[in-house]
């Protein structure tokens, strides 16, 4: 796939306007979020939300999260309660999902949910994403917009090359600030919240905004009708795989490994002799020199395309410290790792 291919279209008022119909028809159109590029299509709509499922080749049971402009558009399909209210105060527009209860009369098609009595909802705060939502008219469900099993797409190039023709319009803008999928909450119980999948918002943020503790959970399993659903389907290993086989918390490195440095490279080593600095371009990358968590979360899914693309197929990574934005990172990482062995 091309840079120059004709789907990939910039973010101006007539395109968004044609974007939102094409929403309203029933199509795909990706688009960038503050997080990664999302797959939308009008969350109302089966159809709609089928074709979601089969351009992404997503497991059935996966549910999707829906995107809105407003808290009171939001209102209309689960039942908030006052911790998830806190929550979104302090945190939307931004890279939260809170997952609660759908509500009587919610409009959303029940593919959305995949079975389950609730509902991922979150509002962006990227403003191209909103000018799209507000445009469109409806809400929209969007899961990352990538086959399902491979790295998130944090430039549009990403998502034309991975979903081929299967989306009919990609509204470009730029790398993804954050670069990592939005912190995924559960809520729906309030007297036990729990984070589904960690994210640029922490347990940690979470404490100090709203004075609760609330804890990680990897294997957080619902007892739903078949028994056996996990509530979070996405945390299943398969998740952020790309083709190389990685190695964390690397010291050293291997003959014919590459290496994913954090920081400084130059005391790495390669076993045998040499060091990480003889290494050709294609086999070298950084996700931060300067060791900012940030930058490294921004950069991840990026370089892990650009390993895939650059034929590496041995990667050694360096040890990401495990705070902040950083358990989120080393959590992709280690899905990423987990799927090839
Ligand atoms: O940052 C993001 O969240 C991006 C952008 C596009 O918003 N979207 C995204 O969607 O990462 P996706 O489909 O790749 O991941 C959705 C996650 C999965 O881990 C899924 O299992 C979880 O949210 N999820 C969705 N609905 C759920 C529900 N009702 N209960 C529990 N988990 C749910
Ligand atoms: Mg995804």
């Amino acid at each position: 796939m091309q840079n120059d291919d004709c789907r990939i279209i910039s973010a101006n008022e007539e395109n968004l306007r044609i974007a939102g119909r094409l929403i309203r028809e029933g199509e795909l159109v990706a688009f960038p979020t503050e997080t990664v590029y999302g797959l939308g299509a009008d969350a109302c709509s089966d159809i709609a939300i089928a074709k979601i499922f089969e351009a992404k080749n997503r497991p059935q049971f996966n549910p999707l999260i829906v995107h809105y402009p407003s808290i009171n558009e939001i209102e209309k399909d689960v039942e908030f309660n006052d911790f998830a209210k806190m929550l979104a105060r302090h945190f939307w527009g931004g890279a939260m999902t809170l997952v609660l209860n759908r509500s009587e009369n919610c409009r959303i098609s029940k593919l959305a949910s995949a079975g389950l009595p609730t509902l991922a909802v979150r509002i962006p705060s990227n403003k191209t994403a909103m000018e799209f939502l507000k445009e469109s008219g409806v809400p929209i469900a969007a899961p990352s917009a990538n086959k399902s099993g491979s790295v998130s797409p944090t430039s549009p190039v990403h998502v034309a090359n991975s979903l081929g023709d299967r989306v009919k319009k990609i509204i470009a803008g730029g790398r993804c600030e954050i670069g990592l999928e939005s912190t995924v909450i559960y809520v729906a119980d309030e007297s036990n919240p729990v984070i589904l999948r960690s994210g640029a918002i922490t347990a940690e943020d979470i404490e100090k905004a709203t004075g609760r503790k609330i804890s990680y959970s990897h294997e957080y399993i619902k007892d739903n009708k078949s028994g056996e659903t996990p509530i979070s389907p996405g945390q299943l290993l398969s998740h952020y795989a790309p083709n190389a086989k990685l190695r964390l918390n690397a010291v050293d490195l291997e003959q014919g490994e590459a290496l994913i440095a954090f920081g400084l490279d130059r005391f790495m080593g390669i076993k045998g002799g040499g060091s990480a600095k003889d290494l050709p371009e294609h086999m070298r990358y950084n996700l931060s020199e300067n060791a900012d968590l940030t930058e490294a979360a921004s950069n991840l899914f990026n370089i892990l395309h650009e390993i895939d693309k650059n034929g590496c197929e041995k990667v050694a990574i360096m040890n990401i410290p495990q705070i902040g934005i950083g358990i989120a990172i080393n959590d992709r990482l280690s899905r990423a790792a987990g799927f090839k062995h």
